[in-house]
């Protein structure tokens, strides 16, 4: 099993970023979490994180090979349509992560392009967003190999 792991604007900053509000957990720490958790599930992972939508969109592309997507399409969750027309064109499962809630802040983050495409969504947990979404979505993976009819 094969997943890409995509972060998006202002995550490299993970850890001195507004802390109160996103935790003091660098990008760095979570993605070891995240590797260590797929070691132990027997998942491949790769790793990346853009801060402009178009590089986000190019790797987004490239996952041609992935049996799915974890993405934390950070603010581009709320604009992007772009971002939302490439899942649509890859077509492939997508999970996607969110370490606040955005739906209980400001109005503009309400606004999510990309939910209704997305077989999950994980939101609140800070960095145990992540971990929890890259369990369940290994698990809706290995169940859908179980069902092909799911
Ligand atoms: C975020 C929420 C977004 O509204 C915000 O723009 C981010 C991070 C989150 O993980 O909580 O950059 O995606």
């Amino acid at each position: 099993m094969f997943i890409v792991v995509l972060h998006g604007p202002n995550l490299n900053l993970l850890g001195s970023r507004q802390p109160d509000l996103y935790g003091t957990t660098t990008l760095a720490e979570l993605n070891e979490d995240l590797k260590r958790i797929a070691n132990d599930l027997d998942v491949r992972l790769h790793l990346e994180q853009h801060n402009s939508e178009g590089a986000l969109i190019d790797a987004i592309h490239a996952a041609g090979s992935a049996d799915a997507i974890l993405i934390n399409p950070a603010a581009y969750t709320h604009t992007s349509i772009a971002l939302r027309d490439a899942l649509l064109a890859i077509d492939k499962p997508t999970w996607s992560v969110h370490l606040t809630e955005p739906k209980t802040r400001e109005p503009f983050r309400h606004t999510d392009l990309i939910e209704d495409l997305c077989i999950g969504r994980t939101a609140g947990f800070g960095v145990g967003s992540y971990t929890q979404a890259l369990r369940k979505l290994v698990i809706w993976l290995q169940t859908r190999a179980k069902k092909p009819h799911l």
